[in-house]
């Protein structure tokens, strides 16, 4: 009984293991695309986009070593390229007047609800959690117009 048991979970562990190797296989994209027109702020807002939303809303990912890793590469991925695609302070200039205020908004928005950065980023990445200040010094800017 004892070793039927102990059978099963070498077995489960080795197809396990199978699995995670093979998962690695996939190709996903974690790339860095040229900047094109970086976001020109005030010093301190600069500061703090950059080190709590460019790694998913700019070309200037900081890709971690765990992320290269199969599924945390693609859940990683998908958050760069979803987060890139509503946002990208690598492009800001090029927007024209009027996307560059609705995009103010919308961070004023994320702001006041709390929900960027991203919970499970802010666990790993503690240089990312905004304190009152931090929040406040945004604010202004994003009130003060693009
Ligand atoms: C770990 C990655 C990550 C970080 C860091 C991050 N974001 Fe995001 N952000 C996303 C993703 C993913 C989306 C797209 C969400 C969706 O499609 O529902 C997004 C969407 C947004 C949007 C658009 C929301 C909407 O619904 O239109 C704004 C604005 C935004 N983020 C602001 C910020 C700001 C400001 C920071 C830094 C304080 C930040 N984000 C940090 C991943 C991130």
């Amino acid at each position: 009984m004892k070793w039927k048991m102990s059978r099963k979970l070498i077995i489960s562990a080795a197809v396990l293991a199978a699995l995670i190797l093979l998962i690695q296989l996939v190709p996903v994209e974690q790339t860095n695309p040229p900047v094109e027109a970086d976001l020109v702020a005030p010093a301190p807002v600069k500061d703090i986009l950059r080190r709590a939303c460019y790694d998913c809303h700019s070309h200037e990912t900081r890709w971690p070593w765990y992320g290269r890793v199969a599924p945390f590469s693609w859940w990683l991925a998908e958050h760069v390229t979803d987060g890139r695609a509503d946002l990208n302070f690598s492009r800001w200039p090029i927007f024209d007047f009027e996307a560059r205020e609705l995009m103010l908004r919308d961070i004023e928005k994320q702001l006041m609800d709390g929900t960027m950065p991203l919970g499970s980023y802010v666990l790993g990445h503690r240089e990312a959690r905004l304190s009152d200040r931090d929040r406040e010094v945004l604010l202004e800017w994003v009130r003060a117009g693009s």
